[in-house]
């Protein structure tokens, strides 16, 4: 323009280029419709995949591999982790590909206008890029400081959240001084990081500019001894800052590539999780009996069970008495496959465990514990769990069999919003919940794994007689600390260490004196 324009004052020249620019303008729209929507779109539609992938196969993990992950882990690994995959998908996308078309094509510009000058210029990039990289680096480290100081702030946080109650009888000075530690760390991580941010940025700068004041004063010679023109040599400067702007960019955009490879490491753990299988025999409920035949388990080298051989008919009300730590839990967690590895078989009926169809044997087990899972969402919808197609009278006929008559009191009745993990409930409230939700699966196995340890004696009392008249047929294994609700059983094993000492019914075990005995009398003198 400046030669064939302004110098040569060539009018069709000057429509020619207005009718090119309308033409840029437009591709440009294009461009940055792509740039600012389309790619996004992608990307948010990659995550909304991914998101629901990660919870499927969390959803479908072996029990055990949750069990030993940490929750802030996996919670940051899907929110945190997404969220910098998103960033750097993002730059790495809009960035990275845009820029890199931009360098190669600026690239052929300059060496068209002039390939001399260009060279000039190739011999002094590397002072330019080495620069680059060392400030990179810095900047790039106290990023990382940031992200850490930020992430044990949201950890301290959300711990001190969860054990709120307890913390407060303990000393709230001390995590006081805690956390000012904590949230000073953030502060400063994050000022450093700003600081080499600039530092970063005006470093560009200024190597950028000395660059230009080199191109000029080499340039300005070259026109001045009339070996290019000005106009060749403006295009030249322009094309130039563009390009220095572009390889900005594109630098960003690979140390993006850097940073999101351990992200995606840590999202493939996720996505790694060792599934279970859901194939084999389906099972339909028990005919005749379940039986552990040499059964041995062993976590992380230590013996949890060791040799059991049980059995348990179709119908039995079987107890397990024990220490705490002796096993019991692990015992009846290995029906459900809720703990695997095992050695040795566990029949039921004809086929082995390994044999049946997981979920179908899951369908027919039906277990209370002492820990009760409350979602924060409405009662109904924590009932409907356990048997989605059931009606309100349903659902208060369970409530009423597991004695939850406090529900009388919430507001808004089976509507009420049960507040996060159940808050709003003391703990015998939320496990008479969890009661009821075993009345509405009624399921062929019953395990009751202290299932009742949070409830006075007279409600326990109440809601054993419901249970027994309820699942008069069914097989039932309670693990109980409370030997007056004994007397349901027909069989009675007292484990000790992982080992089954003494089995049979509860007359007889009172005949033989031994550790059985020992139970019984201390718990009724207490
Ligand atoms: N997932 C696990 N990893 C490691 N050790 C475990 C695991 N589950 C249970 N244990 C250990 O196995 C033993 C038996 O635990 P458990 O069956 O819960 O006992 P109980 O129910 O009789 O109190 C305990 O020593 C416990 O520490
Ligand atoms: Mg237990």
């Amino acid at each position: 323009m400046i030669d064939k324009v302004f110098i040569e004052k060539d009018i069709n020249k000057l429509k020619l280029i207005i009718f090119l620019l309308i033409i840029v303008v437009l591709f440009r729209q294009i461009g940055l419709f792509l740039k600012g929507f389309a790619f996004p779109y992608a990307s948010f539609k990659l995550l909304y995949e991914l998101r629901e992938d990660m919870f499927n196969k969390i959803l479908n993990a072996m029990p055990y591999e949750i069990q030993k992950r940490n929750l802030g882990d996996i919670i940051s690994k899907l929110t945190n982790d997404l969220n910098s995959l998103k960033d750097s998908l993002y730059k790495l996308g809009v960035d990275f590909l845009s820029q890199f078309f931009v360098v190669i094509f600026m690239v052929g510009v300059l060496i068209y206008l002039d390939w001399k000058l260009f060279l000039a210029i190739i011999i002094a990039f590397p002072i330019f890029t080495l620069s680059l990289s060392f400030f990179g680096k810095i900047r790039q480290k106290y990023s990382k400081r940031f992200q850490e100081s930020m992430a044990d702030y949201t950890q301290f946080i959300s711990q001190t959240v969860q054990g709120f109650e307890i913390l407060k009888l303990f000393n709230i000075s001390f995590l006081k001084d805690k956390f000012k530690n904590v949230n000073k760390k953030v502060f400063k991580n994050q000022s450093k990081s700003t600081l080499f941010d600039v530092v970063y940025l005006s470093s560009v700068e200024v190597i950028a500019y000395s660059m230009v004041a080199f191109i000029i004063l080499y340039g300005g010679y070259r026109i001045i001894k009339g070996e290019i023109t000005t106009g060749q040599f403006f295009a030249f400067l322009g094309a130039l800052l563009l390009l220095v702007n572009s390889i900005q960019f594109v630098y960003r955009g690979l140390l993006h590539i850097k940073i999101v490879q351990p992200v995606i490491r840590r999202i493939q753990d996720i996505l790694n999780l060792p599934q279970e299988e859901d194939k084999g025999i389906e099972f339909t409920g028990l005919k005749d009996k379940i039986t552990y035949k040499n059964v041995n388990l062993e976590i992380d080298g230590n013996k949890i069970l060791k040799n059991i051989n049980l059995t348990i008919k179709n119908g039995e009300k079987l107890a397990i008495v024990g220490l705490t730590g002796s096993g019991k839990s692990t015992l009846v967690k290995l029906l459900p496959a809720l703990v695997k590895g095992y050695t040795g078989e566990i029949f039921i009926d004809n086929h082995e465990l390994r044999e049946y169809k997981l979920s179908s044997i899951r369908k027919h087990i039906g277990m209370i514990s002492q820990e009760v899972f409350i979602f924060n969402d409405t009662l109904r919808n924590n009932l409907l769990i356990a048997k989605p197609d059931a009606t309100d009278e349903e659902l208060l006929l369970a409530l009423k069999k597991a004695k939850a008559d406090f529900i009388e009191k919430l507001e808004n009745g089976l509507d009420t919003v049960l507040g996060e993990k159940g808050s709003r409930l003391s703990g015998g409230e939320k496990q008479r919940i969890s009661i009821a939700r075993i009345f509405l699966k009624n399921p062929e196995i019953l395990i009751i794994d202290e299932g009742t340890s949070a409830l006075d004696v007279e409600t326990e009392e109440y809601i054993m007689e419901e249970i027994k008249n309820h699942f008069k047929d069914k097989t039932i294994l309670m693990i109980t600390h409370r030997l007056s609700i004994i007397d349901i059983a027909d069989k009675i094993v007292v484990i000790e260490n992982g080992k089954i000492i003494e089995e049979g019914s509860f007359d007889k075990l009172i005949e033989r004196k031994g550790t059985f005995y020992r139970f019984y009398t201390l718990s009724q003198n207490g």
